[in-house]
């Protein structure tokens, strides 16, 4: 079954030439840079700069503003990153998490069997029939805690935080006085040994999670299931991806994961096609069930008022907030001409711009940057600011309209004089003159949070 949001008809293919302008872009403007870089790099890890520092945050935000934030049914947890081997031994992650991977005796490339478009044909030298047989390759990173390196030592890096709320979920029932149906939701890093890291941040072998697992009743597991893909398709769509740019897609059988009896994909249009961005999954009650056997300890939940003892089962929307500002970017990009100038503007949803307001002095010459640091004063403890005072106002705005600011302040000299200063539109480019003293609130209004 593949659902879609959005008319068939009215879908434009996806943009190759799109990917290259956004990896440009967010080199070029500190939002995303290769790891190690002064090193010559270190392949699939990635640094956010300063502007994707708080794009990926804000990202982050909005995710748990509407699954913690604005719901009584959720609650946060932030748990370890490092695990012992008996928890990835019960999720079955040590026996199951594993990728076919086979070697090219030629050219010594090694690749995934089951992304391979020819099982047979290397993607790398061209040769045919020269791989190795395929064997299981566990994506988990193992470690060492301490300083001895035996055994009783041994330790992994997390390959999903869903684990986390597995192991949690007595602690949490016994403290938060919640109820099935509830959540526990986690943002987090997560880590995997990717055998084909690539294209760009959608697949690293360091990368963030936001994953909410929801306990509920046995027999309300299928009416949530569905109550989720569409709340999660939602969320994409409210913050601005286009409709056409979504679907949700059902897993076939033989694509399910060892604990799921059934899953979703929110699908973005990337530039080279569809690709997951989210998986919604019915997990059932195999974790619980897991964790319960190998740790003894009872995971269940006893309703007073009917009697009744069940383990619940967990519907799971898991998301990367990585991959999520990957498409938040693509979906935002767009060039246009004015006045014979190309303008590259990135038409973020405010709640996600890095910088929401930006003051522009118009001349270095005081009291201009006196006047303007004065507001920006005024606006740093509501939103995010930038401030620039270099280089022409038309290039300044250009610069903004790049990163996605939704509003410019504009001090000029007539706002000494006037105290009203000119607050300038990312997306019609429009310009108001408004007084300094009602600028909060202004913007407020505006910027619709
Ligand atoms: N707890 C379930 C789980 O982890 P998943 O589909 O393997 O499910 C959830 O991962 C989301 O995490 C994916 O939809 C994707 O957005 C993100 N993700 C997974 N592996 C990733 C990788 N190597 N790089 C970047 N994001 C990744």
């Amino acid at each position: 079954m593949t659902k879609t949001a959005g008319a068939e008809s009215e879908r434009p293919g996806p943009d190759p030439a799109l990917f290259d302008k956004i990896v440009n872009l967010c080199k070029r403007r500190g939002i995303v840079f290769g790891s190690a870089e002064i090193y010559g790099g270190f392949r699939s890890a990635y640094d956010y700069g300063p502007i994707g520092a708080q794009l990926l945050r804000n990202v982050k935000d909005a995710w748990w503003r509407s699954m913690v934030q604005m719901r009584s049914d959720v609650v946060g947890l932030d748990a370890s990153i490092l695990g012992p081997p008996q928890v990835w031994e019960a999720s079955g992650h040590l026996k199951n998490f594993t990728d076919p991977l086979v070697d090219c005796t030629v050219c010594k490339t090694r690749h995934r069997q089951d992304q391979l478009d020819d099982p047979d044909l290397c993607p790398n030298c061209g040769s045919r029939g020269t791989f190795t047989e395929a064997r299981a390759f566990n994506l988990m990173f193992r470690t060492q805690a301490g300083p001895v390196e035996d055994a009783g030592a041994e330790v992994y890096l997390r390959p999903e935080t869903a684990q986390g709320m597995f192991v949690n979920f007595k602690n949490i029932l016994e403290t938060s006085r919640k109820r099935p149906p509830f959540g526990i939701a986690q943002v987090g890093k997560s880590f995997r040994n990717e055998i084909t890291p690539g294209n760009f941040v959608f697949r690293t072998r360091e990368f963030e999670q936001m994953e909410l697992e929801f306990f509920v009743p046995p027999v309300e597991a299928p009416q949530w299931y569905e109550y989720w893909l569409a709340e999660r398709l939602r969320w994409y769509a409210d913050l601005g991806i286009p409709t056409h740019q979504l679907r949700l897609r059902a897993h076939d059988a033989d694509e399910l994961s060892h604990y799921s009896s059934g899953t979703s994909d929110v699908e973005f249009l990337f530039p080279w096609g569809w690709g997951e961005l989210e998986g919604i999954a019915n997990r059932g009650d195999y974790d619980l069930r897991q964790h319960a056997e190998h740790s003894g300890q009872k995971l269940e939940y006893f309703d007073q008022a009917s009697g009744e003892r069940y383990v619940p089962h967990v519907i799971e929307p898991a998301a990367g907030a990585t991959r999520a500002l990957m498409a938040f970017l693509l979906a935002a990009f767009r060039t246009e001409v004015v006045n014979d100038e190309l303008r590259t503007v990135l038409g973020l949803h405010p709640r996600l711009a890095p910088y929401k307001v930006a003051v522009l002095p118009l001349s270095r010459k005081e009291p201009l940057p006196g006047l303007a640091g004065d507001v920006l004063a005024m606006c740093q403890p509501h939103w995010m600011c930038d401030y620039d005072e270099t280089q022409a106002i038309g290039r300044r705005y250009r610069r903004q309209d790049e990163i996605g600011t939704p509003l410019c302040v504009t001090v000029d000299f007539e706002s000494v004089d006037d105290r009203c200063v000119t607050v300038r539109d990312r997306d019609t480019m429009a310009q108001d003159r408004v007084p300094i003293d009602a600028l909060v609130e202004h913007l407020t209004g505006r910027l619709d949070l």
